[in-house]
């Protein structure tokens, strides 16, 4: 017999298969292509769920909104741009497509993310090392948990830096009441198949007003100006979302809710079982929660530390095993053979959470009894 296997986050479609009925409009009109009726309507769902106020692009991934984020900042050859280190690497790869130099900034113990404190080192010391201010910042709203935005925007507007807040596992999250994706003069957004909906692949860009919304446009459809023949004073991309991804995303959004409520549940349900139990281990792991009642987070994923430190590679491969998949947390940026040379203003949280925790199973196919199973293997793991 198989192994039925757990995973992080798989892609689940609305149970009314709405995804299906836009995806075969497309085919039925032959909107076949990185434009249409599917890719305004999702703007349309996206700016709706964000209350109207920002306006919002559709784009072929988060990495490809970063870059064009960075873009519309002016950021180019020479400049810095400070970038939170605890993340995946598409939160600042787009800085070196920039021709552009990352500077590392490591996280904070509350939320994990960029250390306001360090942030303002930063900025300070590279004024004083170059003579100039570096071009912008990169926050990030880590496995869902919004970063500290009162003190990021403080520091932010003090020394008139601007911020591209990297929500892509963020939507659904809330800082202070306010949805994540709203405090960056930038934001972006990532629909890939293991986020909190999907389009298969695909990303978004939200911006303060219509104006840098257009420009993002132009920017990701090859930098067109208005004439049949094409003219080009500036290097645009192919970014722009197609049709087909398009109506994947507006069927998404009928179950967004119910996706942000089941993350949410999961979560609740593996502090429960983590912290309800006799076993003597059970003091060893700490499930990551909101600091206080500002934060409320998505959960997108579940993310729990061992006091101890273990390989916690190999452990996620014992966990594989018995049909869980898990994932140790991200290797900071700066600890990156890729950005060795990148500077870096480090207090050693990151590297600490690397060594220490991992990520676990945590999307809408992930029910209760495999959250029990799942923390029942880790205890004995630990205890074997
Ligand atoms: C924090 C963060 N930023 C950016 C991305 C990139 O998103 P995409 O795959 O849509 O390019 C990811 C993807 O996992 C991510 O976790």
């Amino acid at each position: 017999m198989s192994l039925k296997r757990i995973h992080l986050c798989l892609a689940h479609m609305s149970p009314t298969g709405a995804e299906q009925h836009y995806i075969q409009e497309a085919f039925n009109t032959n909107w076949i292509a990185p434009l249409g009726p599917n890719v305004d309507a999702f703007e349309e769902d996206l700016e709706n769920f964000f209350n109207s106020t920002p306006k919002i692009a559709a784009i072929s991934s988060c990495t490809a909104a970063i870059h064009i984020a960075l873009l519309l900042l002016g950021v180019g050859k020479g400049d810095e741009v400070l970038c939170q280190s605890f993340s995946f690497c598409a939160s600042s790869n787009p800085v070196t497509y920039c021709g552009a130099t990352p500077i590392f900034v490591d996280s904070e113990e509350d939320t994990w993310n960029m250390s306001p404190e360090l942030l303002e080192e930063a900025i300070k010391d590279r004024i004083a090392q170059t003579g100039r201010k570096p071009k912008a910042i990169i926050v990030v709203d880590l496995y869902g948990m919004p970063a500290k935005w009162d003190e990021i925007t403080a520091i932010s507007q003090k020394y008139d830096i601007p911020v591209i807040e990297d929500a892509a596992n963020a939507l659904g999250s809330y800082y202070k009441g306010k949805p994540c994706g709203t405090f960056g003069d930038i934001a972006t957004l990532s629909f890939n198949g293991n986020k909190m909906i999907t389009t298969s692949g695909g990303g978004a860009i939200i911006c303060k007003d219509e104006a840098t919304k257009k420009r993002a446009i132009f920017l990701a459809t090859q930098a067109k100006e208005p004439f049949l023949h094409y003219e080009h004073e500036t290097i645009g991309f192919n970014y722009r979302m197609s049709n087909i991804s398009a109506g994947i995303g507006r069927g998404q959004m009928t179950v967004l809710e119910d996706h942000i409520n089941h993350h949410k549940h999961v979560h609740k349900l593996y502090r429960e079982l983590f912290l309800n139990t006799n076993l003597t281990n059970n003091t060893n792991i700490f499930v990551q929660d909101n600091p206080n009642a500002d934060f409320d987070s998505n959960f997108w994923l579940t993310t729990i530390l061992f006091k101890q430190e273990l390989d916690t590679e190999t452990f996620c491969l014992e966990l594989d095993k018995s049909g869980i998949e898990a994932r140790p947390l991200w290797k900071p940026m700066h600890l990156q053979p890729v950005y060795k040379d990148s500077p870096a203003f480090t207090n050693g949280f990151s590297e600490y959470l690397f060594k220490h925790g991992i990520c676990l199973p945590s999307g809408p196919w992930v029910m209760d009894e495999d959250v029990k199973y799942i923390v029942e293997k880790i205890k004995s793991t630990i205890i074997d």
